[in-house]
């Protein structure tokens, strides 16, 4: 069974608490196992984690890397401004899913550039908790069959 490395980057711990209207109420332990029930479904299994550290984020984007694993990337702020985890994730060796959970898109200047969207295969936002579920399903149809 292939496992799919969800990685959350900074604040998102705070999710339930953390601006609701725009986050939602959900917590990232709501995440997870909603993750968790999707690959199920999807004969993939999930490996979850979060950070509010760049350097660790980037030492589980190069473990992906040599492990040839797929990513489900939320990078938080670092969506924004971080070169050294584009960086790292053009390394990536196995499909990766840009996610967030509102749509930068329709909020500050700020957020309407990505420097992660480049180097992703693709990105989906403003789904709350379902960017993730879709983002599973969307890695689930990049991998090969039986693989
Ligand atoms: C976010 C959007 C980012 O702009 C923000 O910095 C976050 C969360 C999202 O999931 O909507 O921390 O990635």
């Amino acid at each position: 069974m292939r496992t799919v490395l969800v990685l959350n980057g900074p604040n998102l711990s705070r999710l339930g608490s953390r601006e609701p209207d725009v986050y939602g109420t959900a917590t990232l332990d709501d995440v997870r196992a909603a993750c968790a029930a999707t690959a199920a479904e999807l004969g993939l299994a999930v490996d979850f984690r979060q950070t509010d550290d760049e350097a660790q984020l980037i030492a589980w984007v190069h473990e992906a890397a040599d492990g040839r694993l797929p990513v489900v990337l939320n990078p938080a702020a670092f969506t924004h401004y971080s070169y050294a985890l584009r960086d790292a994730l053009a390394m990536r060796t196995a499909p990766l899913v840009e996610v967030h959970i509102s749509n930068p898109a329709a909020r500050e200047d700020f957020r309407h550039t990505s420097m992660i969207a480049a180097v992703a295969d693709g990105s989906i936002a403003g789904f709350g908790l379902g960017s993730y579920l879709l983002a599973l399903r969307a890695i689930a149809g990049l991998l090969p069959r039986g693989g």
